[in-house]
């Protein structure tokens, strides 16, 4: 089965040995995926368990690795295929062009006095050059902080601040799904700090960009994602531990193979985009294939058409793009010649077994293993996923990845143990790594000898594969003059796998319900961004509390789900409230789209 995908560990009995191995001999392992890299000086061990240390005494760069040695090698191969917003935009930056990209926007950031550590911040569309100041950044030593450029001013200022950014680098606009987005222009009054325009820039006579090498303690990266706590956290990934662990998985999971054109969906400004469309293929000189636009403009064929004129072998997206590509007619994906495909992969939330079998029968043509990869922005990599090739269960991620030891305790998966992709740290959750146990805040539970997420356990809100904070929502809703009180629960969505559920009480009876939820969904848009919007609003005499006045959430969700196993409502210091709310919610207000981005 599955001809075209081959590994060592295709039964259990394999997988289990090449595991065993890579627990009791981590230093053996990793060893054997560090050949890959190419050092200024060789580390004298790749891994101490002694000292928990990685690459002691190595010195190398992450630039170097992904971008120069392959401009070296395979100047003309093409580096990055990038699709814009239109069927006909399409450009080719070959191994060389790459570099020479990077050396110029190394050279600006030098020029505006970057030097190595400082945060540099990255806001900007899925276009090459974005792929490339990342890169750049890697180059001179400096820190990228890339923001989703669907992120409103307000969420970008947040992170720049925090994290103490000296510069920003951005375009004026760009285009998805036929709008005009706006970049420069929205973000230069509310922010402060030095602007590159890359789209205007004149670029320094002289071109300054030496490689700044690069040793085991020194960084790559923040990037902000979602916690239970009230704001984004902050993750600080190494640099060379890093790339051995995004190198080593992609290598193993996809089973690539040189001349391999890689196509994922993600976008830079998420870990997915980082780690496996920018660090990982480049790092084995692959073609990565980049898409601005979106899946279903000008037509719902957008993926399929790529796939077929660049003869993509390997195909990476996420559970809410299948599904709601699966809701057109089958026509689309099969009058295009998918033949080239070889391994298919899937990431973000949990796939349902409709949309695993229509990927797997429609986009793959049986032919395809769905890797089904399970992970965090925290882990820097893929944790799980299906290290077997023989048989395929949908919706089990399935087994750790080699280096890394899982447990489930009381129904969370928890990793443990030494691994070079878990982050540094995390700026605003200082003690999620303690005593060497990450709790992943993921639900999760044994099947037979794999392992099956079934989501968050915390209030993360994860819309379409985009991780929120319940608490975020609920800043940004109770901000609005007409708010006195909101709780904001997750509920399931055919589309989205997620969304938000809000329980607003007015301060005032005479506020209209439509006037309330207009400044609600403004407030999360230039808080969050227009990916934040609460599908669903209920306009609440009251919420439920505790005697301590505490408010009831897990009664709030079941609610909201429809749901009669009501929790335990002996707590509730205001019951008769209960059956209020219920009847609103039924008759709750839909907020319907209103931006695609
Ligand atoms: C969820 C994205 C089920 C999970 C790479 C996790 C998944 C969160 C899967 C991390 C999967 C990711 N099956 N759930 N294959 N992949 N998740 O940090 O809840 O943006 O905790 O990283 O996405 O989201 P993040």
């Amino acid at each position: 089965m599955f001809s075209g995908y081959k590994n060592a560990w295709s039964d259990e009995q394999a997988y289990t040995e090449v595991y065993r191995n890579s627990i009791q001999n981590p230093n053996e392992f990793w060893q054997s995926h560090a050949r890959g890299i190419s050092w200024k000086i060789e580390p004298s061990i790749v891994f101490d368990a002694v000292t928990g240390k990685w690459f002691s005494g190595g010195i190398s760069n992450v630039c170097y690795n992904c971008v120069d040695r392959h401009a070296i090698a395979t100047p003309e191969k093409p580096a990055i295929i990038w699709y814009g917003d239109e069927e006909d935009e399409r450009r080719e930056i070959s191994c060389a062009e790459l570099l020479r990209m990077v050396i110029r926007i190394a050279s600006i950031l030098k020029s505006r006095g970057i030097k190595k550590n400082d945060v540099v911040g990255i806001y900007m569309p899925m276009i090459p050059e974005a792929v490339a100041a990342m890169l750049a950044c890697a180059r001179i030593g400096a820190i990228h902080l890339v923001i989703f450029a669907g992120f409103s001013p307000e969420a970008l200022k947040y992170r720049l601040t925090k994290s103490n950014a000296k510069v920003l680098l951005t375009v004026t606009s760009f285009r998805r799904g036929g709008k005009e987005i706006e970049l420069v222009n929205r973000i230069s009054d509310a922010i402060d700090i030095d602007i590159i325009n890359l789209d205007s820039i004149t670029y320094p006579d002289n071109i300054n960009a030496d490689i700044e090498w690069q040793n085991s303690d020194d960084d790559l990266f923040i990037l902000y994602t979602s916690g239970s706590s009230g704001n984004p956290k902050g993750v600080l990934h190494s640099a060379l531990p890093y790339m051995l662990y995004v190198a080593a998985t992609f290598k193993v999971i996809f089973g690539i193979k040189r001349d391999d054109v890689y196509f994922c969906t993600s976008d830079v400004g998420w870990i997915t985009g980082h780690s496996y469309i920018t660090y990982a293929p480049l790092f084995y000189g692959l073609t990565t294939v980049i898409f601005s636009g979106s899946p279903t403009y000008p037509s719902a064929e957008r993926y399929w058409q790529i796939i077929e004129n660049e003869k993509v072998n390997i195909f990476y997206t996420a559970p809410t793009a299948i599904r709601s590509l699966q809701m057109f007619n089958k026509k689309l994906v099969k009058k295009h010649d998918l033949s080239s495909l070889r391994v298919l992969g899937s990431v973000g939330e949990p796939i349902n077994k409709s949309a695993w079998k229509w990927y797997f029968e429609t986009v793959g043509n049986r032919r395809c293993p769905i890797m089904d990869t399970w992970w965090q922005t925290e882990t820097g990599g893929i944790i799980l996923a299906p290290l077997r090739n023989l048989e395929q269960k949908p919706g089990v991620a399935g087994k750790p990845f080699f280096g890394v030891e899982t447990e489930i305790i009381d129904g969370e998966l928890v990793l443990k143990g030494h691994f070079p992709g878990m982050c540094k740290s995390i700026i605003g959750a200082e003690n999620a790594t303690q005593d060497g146990i990450f709790r992943t805040g993921d639900g999760a539970a044994y099947d037979g000898a794999d392992i099956k997420i079934s989501g968050r356990m915390d209030d993360v809100i994860n819309v379409s594969g985009h991780r929120l904070g319940t608490a975020e929502f609920e800043c940004a809703i109770s901000k609005v003059a007409g708010v006195r009180e909101v709780a904001v629960v997750a509920v399931p969505d055919e589309l989205k796998g997620q969304t938000a559920f809000a329980y607003i009480v007015p301060n005032a009876t005479d506020i209209a319900p439509e006037m309330l939820v207009k400044k609600v969904i403004q407030s999360t848009r230039t808080t969050i961004g227009s990916i934040a919007k609460p599908d669903y609003i209920a306009i609440v005499p009251d919420l439920p509390k505790t005697r301590s006045g505490k408010i009831v959430r897990k009664l709030l969700k079941n609610i909201a789900m429809g749901s009669d196993a009501l929790v335990d409502i002996s707590s509730v210091a205001n019951p008769q409230i209960i059956e209020t709310i219920k009847i609103i919610t039924q008759n709750s207000i839909f907020v319907p789209n209103m931006c695609k981005l």
